[in-house]
């Protein structure tokens, strides 16, 4: 007897199947289960090169830059000197002007944690800056001064191709230095961070040993020196430790980190927005009130009415803890936020929302699940093309270690999953089309471990969905 033919499909997808391996198809999307070793997830010694002090008397150390006005023609050059103030102007020219050099003045604060204190933290903004170009800049006096440089933005417009990294709960393991390479050499150049929070984890210490606050700003000057992060804050901001007499939350994280907030109308360092190239980013605070009637709420009902899709049509917004995320670790901590908040990302169509506080990641399909009003019992995430992807990048590799316990079944609306530490890369091409893509710190840096092309939810129409995701097995 003859045996009948397989159909060629038929094979391929065999052939699939049995080589992904470390991958399970599951009720919802995919759900990886490489399992991997943790020793990495230590922090890394005091005398790690990464944490190295500049060398020379009262060196300007933790050099870090951030957008300082709202459309990208600012920027804050913030840094730490020890041994005496020294000076907080910044000495700037841009490339090939050397004879033009521009002097900007800054200040200076100092800060205490129950029994340390901070070293003279300088804060200062170049403003007015022409687009789309490269300026060197200095800082320090006398014998100790060191330069650096960053490239501003193009000007903002819908088709302005502009590349983000995405970069969340970094801290300072040797796996977090992995996380960090990697973003260096990835092959799609970023030129600014999205930081969706929990930086140091100096909270993690004995008294929240704050001297864990200046080697993560040392180990991290060699990216944030050179091109801005745009910082949002987590829980390990929030520094609230009554019991050693420090109350004030935040404190810690605002006397380190400036935002341009007072550019967008906020009245707070937490939540603030920025315009760059063609995107427009919507930073909120997870830890601050949210609730209807909040400075917030009110800053964000007021903001999101003001966005322009024909100028910048990718509508971003950041926030560390996710609201759509299917670990047990801090299972269900979004939801509150989601009850209030996301009916409107729904309705401004939000294209992508990017959260951390779950160390691994994850990325959903396009859902909401708001039609719910307290009587009717609609309470099922639903597909919506009018929803934001949800991408939860909290896997920069701190010493809290992997989020590995997922729920199970995976739910419908989760695309992917996976316990890895890594970043993600968005690579906006123009006023429709962005590619989004995660690298996993086992792969190579230049390894695409999940991609997704993001179509535009104000400039594609409604009814072409998209979906054509990849996912990549562990080899
Ligand atoms: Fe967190």
């Amino acid at each position: 007897m003859e045996h009948l033919p397989i159909p060629l499909p038929l094979v391929s997808l065999l052939v699939a199947v049995f080589s992904i391996g470390q991958i399970c198809f599951c009720n919802g999307g995919w759900s990886s289960n490489f399992v991997r070793d943790d020793y990495l997830s230590l922090d890394m010694p005091f005398d790690s090169d990464v944490f190295q002090v500049p060398k020379g008397y009262n060196a300007p150390q933790q050099v870090h830059i951030t957008q300082g006005d709202h459309v990208g023609k600012g920027v804050i050059i913030s840094w730490i000197t020890t041994e005496e103030p020294g000076s907080s102007s910044v000495t700037y020219w841009p490339e090939e002007q050397e004879s033009n050099k521009l002097q900007a003045h800054g200040y200076f604060l100092t800060y205490n944690f129950f029994n340390y204190t901070s070293g003279y933290i300088h804060h200062c903004t170049l403003q007015d800056l022409e687009f789309d170009t490269k300026y060197y800049y200095v800082v320090g006096i006398g014998n100790t001064t060191r330069q650096f440089w960053f490239r501003t933005p193009p000007p903002l417009g819908p088709d302005v191709p502009y590349t983000f990294g995405l970069i969340g709960d970094l801290g300072q393991t040797y796996n977090s230095n992995t996380t960090l390479r990697h973003y260096e050499l990835s092959p799609r150049k970023g030129y600014a961070i999205l930081y969706v929070g929990d930086l140091s984890y100096a909270d993690d210490y004995p008294f929240h040993d704050n001297t864990r606050w200046d080697t993560w700003g040392r180990f991290t000057e060699r990216v944030a020196a050179y091109q801005p992060w745009i910082w949002t804050a987590g829980n390990h901001e929030i520094d609230f430790a009554p019991e050693l007499g420090e109350s004030r939350a935040f404190k810690v994280y605002t006397s380190r980190y400036h935002v341009p907030y007072k550019a967008s109308g906020s009245t707070s360092p937490l939540w603030y927005s920025i315009k760059r190239a063609s995107a427009y980013v919507i930073v909120m605070s997870s830890y601050s009130a949210f609730g209807k009637y909040t400075p917030q709420y009110k800053w964000l009902e007021k903001e999101l009415p003001k966005v322009n899709r024909t100028e910048t049509p990718w509508l971003i917004v950041l926030m560390h803890s996710p609201i759509y995320s299917s670990y047990v670790t801090h299972y269900m901590e979004g939801e509150p936020i989601r009850v209030i908040y996301e009916k409107w990302f729904v309705e401004y169509k939000v294209d992508v929302v990017f959260a951390g506080h779950v160390h691994a990641y994850e990325r959903s399909e396009r859902v909401s699940n708001i039609a719910y009003d307290i009587v009717n019992g609609m309470c099922k995430p639903i597909n919506d093309e009018s929803a934001p992807v949800y991408i939860t990048v909290g896997d920069g590799g701190n010493l809290e270690g992997l989020a590995t316990e997922m729920t199970e079944p995976q739910p419908r609306y989760s695309a992917f999953r996976e316990a890895s530490f890594g970043h993600g890369i968005l690579d906006i091409k123009n006023r429709t089309h962005a590619y989004f893509s995660w690298n996993r710190n086992q792969d190579g840096y230049a390894v695409e471990a999940d991609s997704v092309w993001l179509h535009n939810r104000y400039w594609t129409p409604s009814s072409q969905s998209e979906a054509a995701s990849h996912h990549a097995a562990f080899r």
